[in-house]
């Protein structure tokens, strides 16, 4: 982990509006000058920092073409740069998602942080290099920073696609996804023989499951791990539901559950990064405030589990 210290003009303004932010939202306090640090985690392959909580775009990002839809997500991903954001994490299976991003990032500030993923979801070589490159005018980006295979489809067509495309300056890194528990095992062997950059799969404080897998097979090799449903979706939310905050969160910047959720995620070694979806700004300037401060070391780690299990 590589805490941005001093911090850049840009992060000193992010800093300024996440303070003036976070006492602006209800039930979210400023606790310390400590959580003014963007804290980022280096790329284990080419040492490039990520900021550890990035957008998520599946359902949020999906609807009909209302303005005032398109405009609420405008201020949602003005926030996310405003306050430090980099990867934002979409993909052709999420409908409208990739359209929207096209129509709002040209008129987002501050976006020189962005960091793009998509995904290759088809079968066949020349339908996925089709789907990228549509992706690719929908976004209407130059490159892709990263591209991902979805679920594994189609996996060992599109990784050749995709190894070309690296080599040849068109795409800077290549992953792979799952989520809730699907593909594991098959996951784990392909990690083992073939050669990639991210790995992104579902990881959260009741959804474990990978800790002793996947995410020791990343470590082992040098993958980067994007985390998705950090928030299990939504549901974590409503355990904790008129709930306040163990004391001991204090110790690491934490004032919501939010953000106890996301720096539970984050501070595991092997996560670079989180990807939690929102439609809502002060949602989202919970979610990046997760970002800064202090995160739980192993023992605090421990306490948060046991803590949550208790509930
Ligand atoms: N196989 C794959 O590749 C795969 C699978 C699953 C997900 N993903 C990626 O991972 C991303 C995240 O996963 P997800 O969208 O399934 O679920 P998630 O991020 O775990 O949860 C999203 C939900 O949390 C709520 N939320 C967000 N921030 C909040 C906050 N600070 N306080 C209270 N509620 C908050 C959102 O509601 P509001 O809108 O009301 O804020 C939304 O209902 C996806 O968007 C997608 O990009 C990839």
């Amino acid at each position: 982990m590589k805490p941005f210290n001093p911090l850049t003009r840009r992060q000193f303004i992010a800093t300024g509006a996440a303070i003036a932010s976070s006492l602006a939202m209800p039930g979210v306090a400023f606790a310390s000058t400590s959580t003014s640090t963007l804290i980022q985690k280096a790329i284990p392959k080419s040492g490039e920092d990520l900021p550890v909580i990035g957008m998520g775009t599946s359902r949020t990002f999906e609807g009909s073409n209302d303005p005032q839809l398109i405009n609420t997500l405008k201020q949602v991903t003005q926030a996310f740069f405003d306050l430090g954001g980099g990867m934002i994490d979409s993909s052709p299976m999420y409908g409208s998602a990739q359209q929207f991003l096209g129509q709002i990032l040209p008129q987002i500030k501050n976006k020189n942080s962005l960091f793009a993923a998509t995904k290759v979801w088809t079968n066949g070589r020349q339908s996925g290099i089709e789907q990228m490159e549509q992706s690719r005018q929908l976004w209407g980006i130059e490159r892709f920073d990263l591209m991902q295979i979805h679920n594994l489809v189609d996996w060992e067509t599109h990784l050749q696609t995709l190894q070309q495309m690296k080599a040849e300056g068109g795409i800077r890194y290549i992953g792979i996804t799952t989520s809730h528990g699907r593909y594991h095992d098959d996951l784990q062997s392909i990690l083992r023989k073939h050669k990639f950059d991210f790995l992104q799969l579902s990881y959260n404080i009741a959804d474990r499951e990978v800790e002793q897998s996947l995410l020791s097979i990343a470590q082992d090799k040098g993958i980067a791990v994007i985390a998705n449903r950090p928030y299990q979706r939504g549901s974590l939310f409503r355990k904790v539901k008129g709930m306040t905050l163990p004391d001991f969160a204090q110790e690491f910047d934490c004032s919501s559950w939010g953000q106890f959720f996301l720096k539970f995620v984050v501070s595991h070694p092997a996560v670079n990064c989180a990807i939690p979806a929102t439609s809502k700004v002060h949602h989202m300037q919970d979610n990046m405030q997760a970002g800064r401060g202090r995160l739980p070391d192993a023992r605090q780690r421990q306490q948060m589990i046991r803590y949550f299990e208790s509930l």
